[in-house]
């Protein structure tokens, strides 16, 4: 008997966005299949296995270089959220591995999106990486979402994990370029570092840079540091806000264009002493004398708000959460 179910097409499920998007689809009686490279690695859909107890799940095998492995995943979809993209900060050529495989895999899910004529919307997974990423000096800048990441002053200074934002920014220019020439009704979402809670079962990488000022992870802290001194600011959300708005996006009719996704802006100094007041019994060091005390960018998400969108989940719920995670993940002790 066939299914009266709305039913969506997930890219990612063994990652942390996806994997919660696939978990708030199925709450909301979607249908869902989702993507991964690889269904026989059992670690990796471990969590996607337990999810089918929510409802209908499919898991199919598709990788963003193989154009025709979306075909199957994406029949019969009304919604694709496409959120999977290559993420290897350590690249040592982040073209080949992380730029170019980005924007073809956009081209070739949104391919499968035009070939199956049952999707009625895209969502695409932008971030505050190809919307923030500028030269321009000062303080208390407005980013909407008429800003783009300035892809040639990255590609010309190279600061560290440029190729990610580079990666972001060309494949939402090219899911533009291709939904126009293709007639898809595309929107996207930008979200900047998520964090909150997780079904994967590794700690998430976002999640885990965002609490780096409480584990003390130098590396991580650097990360940090770098994300403030290339986009002007410290971003947050919740995940399941993030993935709130992926939903609320693709179910309302007049949504349109580009939305940013971004529940609180800071600066790293800020963020830390917030965190040692929240959690004194921890080791926090609020001194970052190479970072400005004040945030040169606000990622502003009014026109999601606008639209009708009500982020959920404070900066405590965040980080209270987070350390959560943590602590079942054996990083950080009571
Ligand atoms: N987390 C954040 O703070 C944040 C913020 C803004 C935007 N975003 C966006 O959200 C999306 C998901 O990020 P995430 O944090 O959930 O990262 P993640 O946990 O690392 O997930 C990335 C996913 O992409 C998949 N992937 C990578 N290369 C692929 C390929 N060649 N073919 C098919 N799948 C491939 C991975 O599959 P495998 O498991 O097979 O590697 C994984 O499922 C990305 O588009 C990211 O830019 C994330």
């Amino acid at each position: 008997m066939a299914s009266d179910r709305r039913k969506a097409c997930v890219t990612g499920g063994s990652g942390y966005v996806a994997s919660t998007l696939v978990k708030l689809l199925l709450e909301r009686g979607f249908s869902v299949n989702t993507t991964v490279r690889n269904p026989d690695n059992e670690k990796k859909v471990l969590h996607l296995n337990e999810l089918k107890r929510l409802g209908d799940l499919k898991v199919f095998r598709a990788d963003l270089t193989d154009d025709a492995s979306f075909d199957a995943p994406i029949d019969g979809c009304e919604f694709v959220f496409h959120v999977a993209t290559p993420i290897n900060f350590a690249s040592t050529n982040p073209e080949k591995d992380v730029i170019e495989p980005a924007v073809q895999g956009v081209l070739n899910v949104l391919g499968a999106c035009k070939r199956s004529k049952s999707v009625k919307r895209v969502v695409f997974t932008s971030s505050a990486a190809a919307v923030c990423g500028n030269n321009l000096h000062g303080t208390g800048l407005v980013m909407d979402e008429n800003n783009w990441t300035d892809v040639d002053h990255l590609v010309s200074e190279k600061p560290p994990s440029w190729g990610y934002s580079v990666s972001k920014t060309l494949a939402e220019k090219a899911a533009w370029k291709f939904a126009k020439e293709n007639g898809i009704d595309l929107v996207t979402v930008a979200p900047p570092y998520l964090a909150g809670s997780s079904i994967i079962p590794e700690v998430p990488g976002s999640l885990h840079i965002a609490m780096a000022p409480v584990t003390g992870n130098v590396f991580l802290i650097n990360n940090l540091k770098n994300m403030q001194i290339k986009s002007g600011f410290i971003g947050l959300t919740h995940v399941e806000d993030a993935c709130r708005a992926h939903i609320f996006v693709a179910e309302k009719g007049s949504a349109s264009g580009r939305y940013n996704c971004c529940n609180v802006n800071t600066s790293l100094p800020k963020f830390a002493e917030f965190l040692k007041k929240r959690y004194p019994h921890y080791n926090i060091s609020t001194e970052f004398s190479d970072v400005p005390y004040e945030a040169k960018t606000i990622m502003s998400s009014e026109k999601l708000i606008r639209e009708g969108f009500a982020f959920k989940y404070s900066l405590e719920d965040i980080c209270d959460q987070s350390i959560n995670v943590l602590k079942e993940k054996g990083i950080l002790q009571n």
